[in-house]
């Protein structure tokens, strides 16, 4: 039987060091690879090193003669039995779903009659943002196969999807798309849908950011809550398929794609929009609601009279997490949020069967995470305490939602 040819799209990445590394597991598997290096691929590998692994000249440009005289970049696309796109950053995914050729590999690529192998390698938030999601949506609708990242630390300092797979994996797929299964290791290919949507047809709840509780018409009691946690769950059980109600505080932030949202100010008004938004099928409270508000507001602005400060009479809010859990509309899964400073386990343990939650997702504030990008959390459940790494509020909201996913998708218990 022949030997299988590999034409290998080298992008730019950190990650680009790892194709040297396929190139070479290719080839030790009696397969020819052929090289093309982007502009920014070359940044991190060079063209020599390439040569030398896969024994064939390395392609870089669309023009240069003496390779558009040998072969041609027509000829190039459709000389291989598969083309692979390793690091796929995020520039040229979106480069493949808007068909732009503006270079040699893109130009290879929207002119390939072959099957495409893509295997992203990006930051965190470049994966999660809502264009590459639809591209690779895209992509994968259109026959590309789309190969998962892996989970994990990154060079950049943050933590999550989007590390490229270990070489050998790819490899695996590389064989399994050479043999005709797109579907093997490949997430998101046909048959394997549910990955990408498992919650499809539910309904998830989220509550965001802080409340305000009015003193006058100019004057407000609030907490430091910047919403960006509950945000970053919204887009990401979006992401997961969900149709998603955001009960959002008063807070400066986008609404996520996909996402309906609700703007309130009070805790009153957040029970009430909580209430309206039922049924749902899982509900995760992450507003830091006020437990108090002003027993009785001004209607005009409080004056400095001189003499002592004015007394502010407090009255306890409505625990819209606790009402939740006793109402008649309980959501199948119910997960609250507990932002402590101090015995941070122990007081998640007592709000857990306190409030009537599922889980609770506890977390130490008493560092930078109140308006901070990442957060340190316990899963706190009935089934005991699962501490996660501390990692980018995007990447606690995807392991989250994944494990909402599988909690939904189990057999309601008995009774
Ligand atoms: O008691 P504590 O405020 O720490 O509880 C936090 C959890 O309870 C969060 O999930 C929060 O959204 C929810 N909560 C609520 N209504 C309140 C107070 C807290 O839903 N009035």
């Amino acid at each position: 039987m022949a030997a299988a040819r590999i034409l290998l799209i080298v992008g730019g990445g950190i990650a680009a060091y790892k194709a040297c590394e396929l190139v070479r597991l290719i080839r030790r598997a009696g397969a020819e690879v052929t090289c093309v290096l982007t502009d920014a691929g070359a940044q991190f590998v060079t063209p020599m090193s390439l040569a030398a692994l896969s024994g064939q000249p390395v392609h870089t440009s669309l023009w240069n003669p003496q390779d558009e005289a040998e072969i041609g970049h027509i000829q190039l696309s459709r000389a291989a039995d598969l083309v692979v796109v390793c690091p796929a950053t995020a520039d040229l995914l979106a480069k493949m779903t808007a068909g732009i050729a503006d270079d040699l590999a893109t130009t290879l690529l929207l002119a390939t009659d072959k099957p495409v192998l893509a295997v992203p390698a990006m930051n965190v938030r470049m994966w999660s943002h809502a264009a590459t999601r639809r591209n690779i949506a895209w992509l994968r609708e259109s026959g590309v196969s789309v190969m998962e990242p892996d989970h994990g630390p990154m060079a950049c300092g943050e933590f999550g999807p989007g590390r490229l797979p270990d070489p050998e994996a790819i490899w695996r797929a590389v064989e399994a798309r050479l043999a005709g299964i797109p579907a093997i290791g490949l997430a998101g290919q046909p048959g394997s849908d549910e990955r990408r949507t498992p919650l499809s047809g539910k309904h998830v709840l989220v509550t965001a950011g802080p409340t305000h509780e009015r003193i006058d018409p100019v004057r407000y009691l609030a907490n430091r809550s910047s919403g960006k946690q509950g945000f970053a769950i919204a887009a990401a059980a979006a992401d997961a398929g969900a149709r998603v109600t955001l009960v959002a505080g008063p807070v400066a932030l986008p609404t996520p794609p996909g996402v309906e949202r609700v703007d309130v100010e009070s805790a009153a008004e957040m029970a009430q929009a909580v209430a309206a938004a039922l049924p749902a099928d899982a509900a995760v409270m992450v507003a830091a609601v006020a437990d108090w508000r002003i027993a009785d507001p001004a209607d005009e602005k409080i004056k400095k009279q001189g003499g002592a400060p004015p007394a502010l009479a407090l009255a306890e809010n409505p625990d819209i997490l606790a009402s939740l859990a006793a109402g008649p509309q309980r959501p199948r899964l119910l997960v609250g949020f507990a932002a402590e400073t101090h015995d941070v386990l122990a007081h998640a343990q007592r709000k857990l069967a306190v409030k009537g939650a599922d889980w609770i997702i506890a977390n130490d504030v008493s560092g930078d995470v109140m308006g901070g990008d990442a957060n340190a959390v316990h899963l706190v459940s009935g089934a005991g305490v699962e501490s996660w790494e501390r990692a980018s509020k995007q990447a606690v909201a995807a392991r989250l939602v994944d494990r909402i996913a599988a909690a939904l998708a189990a057999e309601p218990a008995d009774g």
